[in-house]
């Protein structure tokens, strides 16, 4: 048996939505696909309403909500910096709220936030939604001085970006793959100390997550694009399944 606290997985549904956009119309349905996960052992529900609305929009991001309420899940309200964002979370009121970068041109979330050049920026949003019962996460690249100005100005948790891990694994770069890792367990170990909860999350698949999961520090993933992607093939049910036991066979 795992002697370190079981990892969350939080199911990202924002790509059942990409489907559906790809039509116009409402299906498939990303609040169908929510509860379906929910209904599936899901930990968390997450979801990143883009400041262009590409996948998830304001009326999903409402009825997810509902929905997290009704079955006493988690809602992960993922989200850029903005006024307006800060508006719409501190209305919504939802569990967890992670801020991240976003840049309209780029395809998916690219790198973490820079917290320790944004202060002025991050902290009064940080304040705000953590005034309000939110707890605040911030997607972050595994580097000391974007841990520590986490900690300093006030978040719950970090949210360890794990994309360029995968990269360098889609790319044969096992060596980068390494130093990533690497950075990854420091890292942890340093948010724990600082009394941070650490989740990680971006382009986890069946392979790639299990040096992830075997980093002790690490409670909560979340990964969503490979799972649907999946659930086209076998369903979502058989995907979280056997991503659950990829995810606990790492556990150390
Ligand atoms: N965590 C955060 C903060 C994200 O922005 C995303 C999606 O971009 C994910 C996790 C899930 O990434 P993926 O869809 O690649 O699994």
């Amino acid at each position: 048996m795992s002697l370190t606290p079981e990892i969350r997985l939080g199911i990202n549904i924002d790509h059942i939505a990409t489907i559906r956009n790809a039509r116009g119309g409402v299906h498939p349905d990303p609040v169908d696909g929510a509860r379906l996960a929910i209904k599936s052992g899901a930990d968390g529900i997450t979801a990143h309403l883009r400041e262009d609305r590409r996948h998830i929009r304001d009326a999903d991001i409402e009825r997810l909500e509902m929905l997290c309420q009704e079955t006493d899940v988690p809602l992960n309200f993922e989200m850029a910096a903005t006024d307006e964002m800060r508006d719409i979370a501190l209305r919504l009121k939802p569990h967890a709220v992670c801020i991240v970068p976003e840049r309209r041109e780029e395809r998916t979330t690219e790198g973490g936030l820079n917290v320790a050049g944004g202060h002025n920026h991050i902290a009064p949003i940080v304040r705000d939604l953590t005034d309000a019962g939110c707890r605040v996460s911030l997607f972050i690249e595994a580097v000391e001085a974007q841990i520590r100005a986490s900690a300093d100005i006030g978040a719950a948790v970090v949210e360890l970006h794990t994309g360029a891990y995968a990269h360098a694994i889609d790319n044969g770069d096992v060596q980068l793959a390494d130093e990533i890792v690497d950075a990854m367990i420091k890292g942890a170990a340093l948010a724990a100390t600082l009394g941070l909860e650490v989740h990680a999350g971006h382009g986890l698949t069946y392979s790639n997550v299990g040096r992830i999961a075997a980093i002790p520090q690490i409670v909560e993933l979340n990964i969503g694009h490979f799972l649907i992607g999946e659930a086209v093939f076998v369903g979502l049910p058989k995907a979280m399944a056997q991503m659950r036991a990829a995810i606990e066979a790492a556990r150390p």
